[in-house]
């Protein structure tokens, strides 16, 4: 028996989102530069979405490239994106074979023309994927999403295509890049940092968070278990008292 087992198949979340940290860790331990990190963290990736689909979670987000992430050395950025095109092209024909749908967040123009020719050419063959929605956040920021969101729900009022009265939560939430996906309902962070780096800030207002101190290329199918098990035992009140929840 290992923890997938153990899961109450009538308590899935139905979105995960993960915080891949710990690379350059990883790899500084056992003397490497931070890209072997990297690399081998496209196994922990792999398992993770292995793992999302054997649960019955329907979305799954990583946050693979911040838009904060720019400001490292060149060579880890390069290297980054050369990881990420090489990633996608071996994970493809896995990915269609069992029924990934792929999905991107984040400032897309920002990227090198070769990465986003791979991911449209992706986006494009995986369509069809009616089972896990992978969601992958690349040169994203969560504040700079919430900025663009403002700036155009503001020249709509303006132009007096909108009511000031018409703004609600559900309304800005259908302005970010996130519209048509629900929101969180666990995010998981590894290597035992506990911030959430300008991710998904508004869509995790609700969001369970679950820290654990494994590093992301360790990150096996088991964490990911682990972590939905621990989920399932927290009660999600959403600002209801417990009693309210139990009688409900
Ligand atoms: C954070 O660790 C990790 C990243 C910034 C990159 C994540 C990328 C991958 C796992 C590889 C490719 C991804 C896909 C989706 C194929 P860090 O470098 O901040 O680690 P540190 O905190 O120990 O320095």
């Amino acid at each position: 028996m290992n923890a997938l087992d153990f899961l109450d198949k009538n308590n899935i979340p139905q979105h995960v989102s993960i915080i891949m940290d710990g690379n350059g860790r990883w790899a500084k331990k056992r003397g490497n530069p931070r890209i072997f990190g990297h690399k081998n963290g496209v196994k922990a990736v792999r398992e993770t979405v292995e793992a999302a689909g054997e649960t019955g979670v329907k979305y799954l987000t990583l946050y693979a490239f911040s838009t904060e992430n720019w400001n490292r050395p060149k060579a880890e950025v390069d290297a980054l994106m050369s990881l990420l095109v090489n990633s996608i092209e071996n994970e493809t024909e896995n990915l269609i074979k069992n029924k990934v749908r792929l999905q991107t967040i984040g400032c897309r123009e920002s990227l090198p023309d070769n990465v986003n020719r791979k991911l449209d050419a992706i986006i494009a063959n995986t369509s069809n994927g009616t089972g896990l929605t992978l969601i992958l956040a690349l040169s994203y920021s969560s504040k700079f999403e919430i900025i663009e969101a403002v700036k155009k729900i503001a020249n709509k009022v303006a132009a007096g295509n909108l009511s000031e009265e018409q703004i609600d939560e559900k309304l800005i939430s259908d302005y970010l890049q996130t519209a048509s996906f629900p929101d969180p309902d666990l995010m998981i962070r590894t290597s035992g940092e506990y911030r959430l780096s300008n991710f998904l800030l508004w869509q995790s207002a609700y969001s369970e968070l679950y820290f654990t101190p494994v590093l992301w290329p360790d990150f096996r199918k088991h964490d990911f278990f682990e972590a939905i098990l621990d989920y399932q035992k927290r009660e999600r009140r959403f600002g209801k008292t417990g009693d309210q929840i139990e009688t409900k």
